[in-house]
């Protein structure tokens, strides 16, 4: 028989496993139950008087109608980079935002030729606020450093979605739906010439396609609902690269055609 050490550290192992990576509370919060108003905080209405679109039903989350519909006008008035940046912190109809620490928006160089989406943010990012910042992301700067390209200079790195999903989940077809105002308008503010999709979720949700395996490699465009076109390459993600090193040939047959692609004209 196991002794009560043995167990409790199989039960902590069992949890890491399935995902569990953080302890938060002692016992669990419903955050959709909208919280107490008292005298001392201010209701949401008198701390947010001037914007409707980030506005969330008293009674908890916007359905995901809603929140797409407030994405979508919160996303349409935004005229610059950093108007769309303050949209998003200020955005309210993403669930995920209420298990996250900060919001990661973009990282990198606004209007830069290259735009890298990925799919979420992961436990560093999170911590962090930025997009790509932990191993998958150290990995990323290299694949990006083989063509000759930086975040620091001449790349901007965005996702699919801008909160962690609880347990680095892959983030559901809502939660996705719900930020792709946002994306959309990244992309048209930015204008990039060329998009890189890093793995199957953001080729997924911008081209519709389904296995990176057989969509890597492959131009496509993104045909956003503006009208706007741009061509986007599939490549496998870091950190399906840092799993099967093997792949690495590939991902540099992939980098090679979007260098070619930066190149041109
Ligand atoms: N993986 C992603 O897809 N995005 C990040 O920001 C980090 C890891």
């Amino acid at each position: 028989m196991r002794n009560g050490t043995d167990a409790a550290r199989a039960l902590l192992r069992w949890y890491v496993d399935a995902g569990v990576d953080e302890a938060v509370e002692a016992l669990p919060i419903n955050r959709f139950e909208a919280p107490p108003e008292t005298a001392a905080a201010p209701s949401r209405e008198a701390r947010a008087p001037a914007a409707p679109v980030t506005a969330i039903r008293p009674s908890g989350q916007p359905s995901a109608d809603e929140a797409i519909a407030l994405a979508a006008r919160s996303a349409a008035a935004c005229r610059t980079f950093e108007e769309l940046a303050s949209a998003v912190a200020a955005f309210d109809g993403c669930g995920l935002k209420a298990g996250a620490r900060k919001t990661c928006f973009a990282d990198g160089v606004p209007g830069a030729s290259l735009l890298v989406i990925g799919e979420a943010p992961g436990r560093d990012e999170d911590a962090v606020g930025r997009p790509f910042v932990g191993r998958a992301g150290q990995l990323l700067d290299k694949m990006l450093a083989a063509i000759g390209r930086s975040r620091k200079t001449d790349v901007l790195i965005s996702n699919v979605v801008y909160w962690r999903p609880p347990g680095n989940r892959t983030p559901t077809q809502e939660e996705i739906a719900i930020c792709r105002p946002f994306v959309e308008r990244l992309i048209e503010l930015t204008a990039p010439k060329a998009v890189m999709l890093a793995g199957g979720a953001p080729t997924q949700a911008l081209l519709g396609a389904t296995g990176i395996m057989r969509a890597r490699g492959q131009w496509k465009a993104i045909t956003l609902a503006s009208g706007f076109k741009v061509p986007a390459l599939p490549v496998f993600h870091p950190a399906f690269l840092l799993r099967q090193p093997a792949q690495k040939r590939l991902a540099w047959a992939d980098l090679q055609m979007l260098a070619v692609r930066l190149r041109e004209d």
